[in-house]
């Protein structure tokens, strides 16, 4: 049996990746500082495996004994987040992952999957753009994750493979929901005050990627044996699920057919706009198929929301919202200006 650390294995991806790997046989050991602990949406539980908890800025060689591979997905994660102390978002999004990286190599660990975001081409003016164009990111977290990219592939080795997946913006049903992500925004808001709110003027694109189909995608790269992958980034998506924001609107109301679009335009003109080439990922996995269309999650979001405590009450709680929850535990003394728990 194959022993595999997920690092943030807590979060949104982590809580539906975890159980996947648990089913597939793998011996799963998380870290997590546990920031979303009480994120679960009410009904769900944490399948049973070893969760540790731990800050991923402490982690020792002691913790990686006998380990076969790393999924690392702890981290400041999303742009918003990262604005909370850009200094922050270096230090564990960039710094600690090539701490935890080179502990590995070290350590004897074979595998180092990293989650990157597309979310580091920024504002691409020249259409579509692929792993080999110029990237432009915007906010503390798309340069942590830029960096961390860099770093990381000088790392891959004959005895390392190193996984740089350039993830698609993530949509979708998780027991750790969050609705901080454009498309599950959309639908929360929605289902909380019956407006489809769109924060731009609609135009941006985006490639999106259901949680699910995404898990299994990180599980396709813990088996995969090709050296041909190590070290290369790698966008990973579908080409048909660019959208533009006003093609996620039509999706959402077919679904909720009583609400009414709202055009905020708050975010004005300026807002993160990139159309993504998958035809790398496509070719080095030719039969990975998209499971969850963006219909099909947004069905199943709902269903699963409305058989939970979602209601207008929780959305403005901020108990799906991270910066909400970590401005939370800041306040209440849990964690300290660094983010280290109390
Ligand atoms: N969600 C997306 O759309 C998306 C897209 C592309 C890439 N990614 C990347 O995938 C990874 C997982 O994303 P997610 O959406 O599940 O994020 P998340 O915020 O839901 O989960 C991150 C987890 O990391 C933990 N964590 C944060 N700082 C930590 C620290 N210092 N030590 C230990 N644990 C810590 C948190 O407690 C949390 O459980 C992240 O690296 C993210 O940048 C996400």
């Amino acid at each position: 049996m194959k022993k595999v650390i997920v690092t943030g294995d807590r979060g949104y991806i982590g809580s539906v990746l975890v159980p996947k790997l648990l089913t597939k046989g793998y011996k799963v050991v998380g870290f997590d500082t546990g920031f979303f602990d009480k994120c679960i949406i009410k009904g769900k539980k944490d399948p049973v495996y070893k969760k540790i908890k731990k800050d991923i800025r402490n982690i020792t060689e002691k913790d990686l004994k006998g380990v076969d591979a790393i999924i690392h997905l702890s981290a400041l994660s999303n742009d918003p987040m990262g604005e909370i102390d850009p200094s922050l978002t270096e230090e564990i999004n960039y710094k600690s992952s090539i701490r935890l990286a080179k502990l590995a190599k070290e350590s004897g660990v074979k595998k180092f999957l990293f989650s990157s975001s597309c979310s580091i081409y920024g504002i691409a003016k020249s259409g579509i753009v692929d792993e080999k164009s110029t990237v432009n990111p915007l906010t503390a977290y798309a340069k942590s994750k830029i960096k961390a990219e860099k770093a990381l592939k000088k790392l891959a080795g004959k005895n390392f493979f190193i996984g740089l997946m350039r993830n698609s913006t993530v949509y979708g049903f998780s027991p750790r929901f969050r609705n901080d992500l454009v498309v599950n925004n959309l639908v929360t808001t929605a289902l909380a005050y019956k407006q489809i709110r769109i924060l731009s003027d609609g135009t941006p694109w985006r490639p999106l990627i259901d949680v699910r189909d995404l898990s299994d995608i990180f599980i396709k790269f813990l088996e995969t044996g090709t050296q041909n992958l190590n070290g290369k980034v790698i966008n990973i998506g579908f080409e048909e699920n660019n959208f533009q924001v006003k093609d996620l609107v039509a999706v959402i109301k077919k679904q909720l057919p009583n609400c009414k679009v709202v055009y905020t335009g708050e975010h004005g003109k300026d807002s993160r706009s990139y159309r993504v080439d998958f035809a790398l990922f496509k070719k080095l996995f030719p039969n990975v198929k998209q499971k969850w269309t963006l219909t099909k999650s947004v069905k199943d979001m709902i269903k699963n929301l409305k058989k939970s405590d979602f209601n207008r009450t929780t959305f403005e709680s901020g108990k799906y919202t991270r910066l909400a929850v970590l401005k939370n535990l800041l306040e209440e003394n849990k964690v300290n200006k660094d983010l280290y728990l109390n």
